[in-house]
């Protein structure tokens, strides 16, 4: 892979960096994407499985897809580009992961510096009295689980169409994205506002922008660089070309 002179010499030196990623970076665990070819949004409507409206409409459907979702996930494990991105933290002092994704493998694979910014498919709360509820509290009853305080609604802890982002995961993920001099954007179609923004973001402050997909997006011309292939295979190499930058830098 070749990277050009100004990321090896940032790589020496970078003190403040991010990763953004989305779902292209768990597509090699098995976990679908959401656009593409074979994307969810390609045979399933989001506005029946991803909205207040939908799941006040049909909670049991919407209850069942997350508890299949959940079933894919537990099952698939963090690849090599999650561990690519837990390695880094250990190497660049002030790292970052601000994801997209749901699946929880950010943490699965070690990296503890995670802003989730559409929430965690491991959570759940209700939603009239916002208890946390563990999945456990059901016993694998069919259906939408209820509330054992105030019988109201449970529901995934995950951001659907229409609602806000958790404002601390924001707030500090735009801090992360401000203070960058290196800011990754990794298997992310980058379309869905506001977490779309965060690369842009970076740049206008002077991060370095550096795009990781197997297709360009419309972050693409954008970004410094755009190094080309799939985050498992790419990740890795960076990690390799970061541990020589600092050798030869110490
Ligand atoms: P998308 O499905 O929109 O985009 C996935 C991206 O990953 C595409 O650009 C692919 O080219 C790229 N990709 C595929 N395989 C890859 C690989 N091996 N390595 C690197 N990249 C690869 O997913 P997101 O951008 O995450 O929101 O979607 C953003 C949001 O839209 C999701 O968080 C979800 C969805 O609706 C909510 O549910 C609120």
């Amino acid at each position: 892979m070749t990277l050009s002179d100004r990321l090896r010499r940032l790589f020496a030196t970078v003190t403040h960096a991010t990763a953004f990623t989305g779902a292209g970076i768990s597509a090699e665990s098995g976990v679908p994407t959401f656009r593409g070819a074979d994307g969810i949004w390609n045979k399933m409507r989001p506005e029946e499985l991803a909205s207040m409206d939908g799941f006040l409409r049909n909670p049991d459907l919407v209850w069942e897809w997350y508890a299949h979702r959940k079933r894919i996930i537990a099952d698939v494990r963090p690849n090599a580009g999650h561990f690519a991105l837990a390695r880094m933290e250990h190497m660049i002092p002030h790292f970052a992961v601000v994801t997209q994704n749901i699946d929880n493998l950010h943490r699965r694979a070690g990296s503890t510096h995670v802003f989730e910014l559409h929430g965690n498919i491991e959570r759940n709360y209700c939603m009239q009295c916002g208890r946390p509820y563990a999945e456990e509290e059901g016993r694998g009853a069919p259906g939408v689980p209820r509330c054992p305080t105030c019988g109201g609604k449970i529901r995934p802890d995950v951001v659907w169409f229409g609602e806000m982002l958790p404002e601390e995961e924001w707030n500090a993920s735009v801090r992360a994205a401000e203070d960058s001099e290196l800011f990754f954007s990794i298997g992310t179609s980058a379309a869905v506002y506001p977490a779309a923004s965060l690369p842009v973001v970076a740049q206008s402050h002077g991060a370095y922008l550096v795009e990781i997909n197997p297709e360009p997006t419309p972050l693409t011309e954008r970004a410094d660089e755009f190094l080309q292939g799939p985050a498992g295979r790419i990740l890795p190499a960076l990690v390799e070309a970061l541990h020589e930058a600092r050798k030869a830098s110490t």
